[in-house]
């Protein structure tokens, strides 16, 4: 999911959570800054960065409107944090604001193909619960996730001047275990149920 060199690189993880990624950051010798929406959150990430002995800011904020300048970081990273809970009308055209020019942007989530094959409640299955039209923004009744098709995301991408470098769908592999309540290993050996997108901004 990293990049080759990150280090000395200022990095900010959008919707951070635990912030284990940026701690991986900080181990590869990256200035990472995490920035959340739960306050609860930033207390487990402090509490790692305590018993693990790594420390870097923490901010609580949204990742859609971050209080940093322009052009403050060399990549923007996101597992699972902007990258699912985020308009991503609003977070991507903010990643790019905030990052260098040839700054990288990576992000994981789950793929729209596995939006598509799971159901209301029980894992993916290999039948299609919904459809691919309308995916953008998906609303579970007490929350909303964001999984927009590929098509509309390239757009987006290329529209906020990124460059697509890669996407990796992910296969689980062999040796997975069956425990995930959303997708069983059997399924995510045959299909992509998450993915990651790495991009350059332009310049
Ligand atoms: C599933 S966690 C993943 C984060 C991290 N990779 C981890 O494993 O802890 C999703 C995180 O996104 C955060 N989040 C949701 N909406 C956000 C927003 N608008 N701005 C910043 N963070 C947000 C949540 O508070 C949560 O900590």
């Amino acid at each position: 999911m990293l990049p080759g060199d990150v280090s000395g690189m200022n990095t900010i993880e959008l919707g951070c959570g635990t912030a284990y990624v940026s701690a991986w950051l900080a181990r590869a010798g990256a200035r990472p800054v995490g920035i959340d929406v739960s306050e609860k959150q930033l207390a487990t990430a402090r509490a790692m960065q305590g018993e693990f002995g790594i420390d870097f800011p923490l901010v609580l904020g949204n990742a859609e409107k971050v209080p940093y300048e322009d052009n403050t970081f060399g990549l923007a990273i996101s597992e699972y944090g902007a990258s699912l809970w985020c308009d991503p009308y609003r977070w991507i055209p903010e990643a790019a604001r905030l990052l260098v020019p040839g700054g990288r942007l990576v992000f994981m989530r789950y793929s729209p193909l596995f939006a598509m094959c799971v159901p209301s409640e029980g894992p993916a299955s290999t039948n299609l619960s919904r459809g691919q039209f309308g995916l953008t923004r998906l609303d579970q009744g007490n929350h909303v996730q964001f999984i927009l098709p590929h098509g509309e995301m390239l757009r987006l991408l290329r529209s906020c001047g990124f460059v697509v470098e890669d996407l990796i769908e992910i296969q689980a592999p062999q040796t997975a275990h069956e425990g995930y309540a959303e997708v069983s290993a059997g399924w995510a050996r045959q299909w992509p149920s998450e993915e990651i997108w790495k991009a350059r901004l332009a310049g």
